[in-house]
């Protein structure tokens, strides 16, 4: 049986570049292989939902040079790969708060989810400035404001409820 959705905790890029005597960027970049490799392994295989933890909101409290470059390898990556995408039939989407994103990432992120919003094979979701955590708080108060406004009853809230808040 294939999973329906799979997602990867991405770690240890920093650490394989050191081992290699390379500065941690070295290592995001080619990280991007492993990510292209995976990607097309699983549209392949049949797996619908690809979910790649890329960037979590306390990845922000990294130095500023690698936030920076890491920014960068977004965005170059982005362009290069919608093309791919596209011809693999595979659908980008994220989660997160893209907004705190620099301008040219958002736009970048924008222009490949519209130009692969059609694709059924597989959708391919970048968890970007993501934290489970906020996504719990996000989901309560759009639920809390259903209850304000006499759309819920608080004893009506199931684990469904929650789930589709998120
Ligand atoms: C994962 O690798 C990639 C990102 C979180 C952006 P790390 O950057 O966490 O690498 P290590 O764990 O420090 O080696
Ligand atoms: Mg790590």
């Amino acid at each position: 049986p294939i999973p329906n959705h799979i997602a990867v905790i991405m770690d240890g890029n920093g650490r394989w570049a050191k081992q290699k005597g390379a500065m941690r960027i070295f290592g995001h970049q080619n990280a991007i292989k492993a990510v292209r490799d995976v990607t097309e392994g699983c549209a392949e295989i049949g797996v619908k939902y690809l979910t790649l933890y890329a960037f979590s909101t306390e990845n922000w409290n990294r130095p500023k040079l690698e936030v920076n470059a890491l920014m960068q390898l977004l965005i170059s990556t982005i362009r290069k790969e919608t093309e791919t995408l596209t011809k693999n039939e595979i659908k980008l989407e994220t989660i997160g708060n893209t907004c705190d994103l620099p301008e040219k990432c958002q736009q970048e992120l924008k222009e490949a989810m519209d130009l692969t919003k059609d694709n059924k094979r597989m959708t391919l979701i970048l968890a970007l400035s993501y934290s489970g955590k906020s996504e719990i708080l996000q989901a309560t108060k759009r639920i809390a404001e259903k209850v304000k406004n006499n759309v819920i009853q608080p004893e009506d809230i199931t684990i469904e409820t929650i789930g589709n808040h998120l």
